[in-house]
């Protein structure tokens, strides 16, 4: 079977929710930011800060390159990975995509405090501008899911009922929501 790959923007659940989904199906977990924060020994943070965003998207570009090519991994992505057309076109050849929504008051309650998100850092209004045109993008994927009131069980349950059905319609007929 082929990969699961989360998107969506910064504090919808992605990593959360991967985790708990791998452990569900026995498969490993992937968190593009942590494979390039391992390649590069940097936080995310710090190489925005030191090297720019542009540094940051080719370090990404190559981790998800890599796993594009493995099986049966649950990918949670950066909220911009799938941004770039060659990141979405690699994941999708091999992966189900499935793209987690939440509405910006959920996000910030859960993110807003917190000093690790370099696009983060800006206005409220400069954040809801990245989240409104980021959704077109994200409305994409196989299926979406909204985390804003559910706990993790929920969503997971949630993504796994959409995944046996898409395995019983030989994931062809997959109704895009
Ligand atoms: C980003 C989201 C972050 C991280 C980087 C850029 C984005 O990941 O990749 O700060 O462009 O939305 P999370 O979505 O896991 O916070």
């Amino acid at each position: 079977m082929r990969n699961i790959v989360l998107i969506g923007f910064m504090g919808t659940g992605k990593s959360t929710v991967g985790k708990r989904l791998a452990l569900s199906l026995a498969w490993d977990f992937v968190d593009t930011d942590l494979e390039v924060g391992e390649i590069t020994s940097l936080s995310v943070s710090e190489i925005f800060r030191r090297y720019g965003e542009t540094r940051f998207r080719s370090e990404e570009r190559l981790v998800v390159q890599r796993l594009s090519q493995q099986e049966q991994l649950v990918i949670a992505t950066g909220g911009g990975t799938v941004l770039n057309s060659r990141n979405w076109e690699a994941l999708a050849q091999n992966g189900i995509i499935i793209a987690l929504h939440a509405s910006m008051e959920a996000i910030l309650s859960r993110i807003g405090h917190k000093n690790d998100r370099p696009l983060l850092k800006g206005t409220r209004e400069a954040i809801e501008k990245l989240w409104s045109e980021r959704q077109v993008c994200y409305a994409q994927a196989d299926f979406t899911v909204d985390t804003s009131d559910k706990n993790i069980d929920e969503v997971v349950g949630e993504i796994l009922a959409r995944l046996e059905r898409m395995k019983k319609n030989g994931f062809s007929d997959v109704a895009k929501d």
